[in-house]
């Protein structure tokens, strides 16, 4: 089956510090992590000729995706992390203290919350739309190289899970490749049309 593989760009410089959002390029980890990917998705998709690579528009993706050789590389506006507006280069903990409110009401329904001059979870999911559309024409593999808030949304498209537990979902680790397989779509196809 062809699969779809979704990974977080590697450590940035802004994740060490903390920082939500910015766009800062990769620390020395995320470096070494984007060689491994490179390795392991040369090898995995060896014989896909048309295979393609997705990241986003910021730096830390297409810097991930930098190491791979021999596929083409599409960057996606709809795949940027969340846009944390007035919060972008915050840490949570500076959001806590100066921001309190803000701080609560996101606690409280994460979902829907939406940053001032921001996004929320559910703006997101609307502007993965079109994504999901290319992904579900696509014949051959994908990599998609993304950031946390968008994979969340992506894998839980695909693994069917309800949307509140979106923004919940806690194993989409930074370095962490996850593979769908195809069936899973026709699975969720079937499911959509038959609503
Ligand atoms: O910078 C944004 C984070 O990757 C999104 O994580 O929605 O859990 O705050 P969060």
């Amino acid at each position: 089956p062809r699969p779809i593989l979704l990974t977080r760009h590697g450590e940035s410089r802004d994740n060490v510090r903390g920082r939500i959002g910015g766009d800062t390029v990769l620390s020395d980890a995320g470096e070494i992590y984007a060689k491994k990917l490179a390795n392991f998705v040369e090898k995995r998709l060896k014989s896909e000729k048309a295979a393609s690579i997705w990241t986003s528009t910021l730096q830390r993706t297409i810097l991930t995706a930098s190491p791979i050789v021999g596929f083409p590389k599409i960057q996606w506006r709809a795949l940027d992390e969340i846009n944390a507006g007035v919060c972008d280069g915050m840490t949570y903990e500076e959001i806590k203290k100066n921001m309190p409110e803000e701080y609560e009401s996101r606690k409280k329904d994460k979902l829907r919350y939406r940053y001032p001059r921001g996004e929320s979870y559910l703006d997101v999911i609307q502007r993965l739309e079109p994504v999901i559309i290319e992904l579900e024409r696509q014949r051959a593999p994908v990599v998609v190289i993304s950031h946390q808030a968008v994979l969340r949304a992506l894998y839980a498209y695909f693994a069917d899970r309800p949307l509140k537990e979106i923004p919940h979902i806690e194993h989409i680790m930074l370095a962490a490749v996850i593979s769908l397989l195809v069936v899973i779509l026709f699975v969720l196809l079937l499911h959509i049309y038959a609503k």
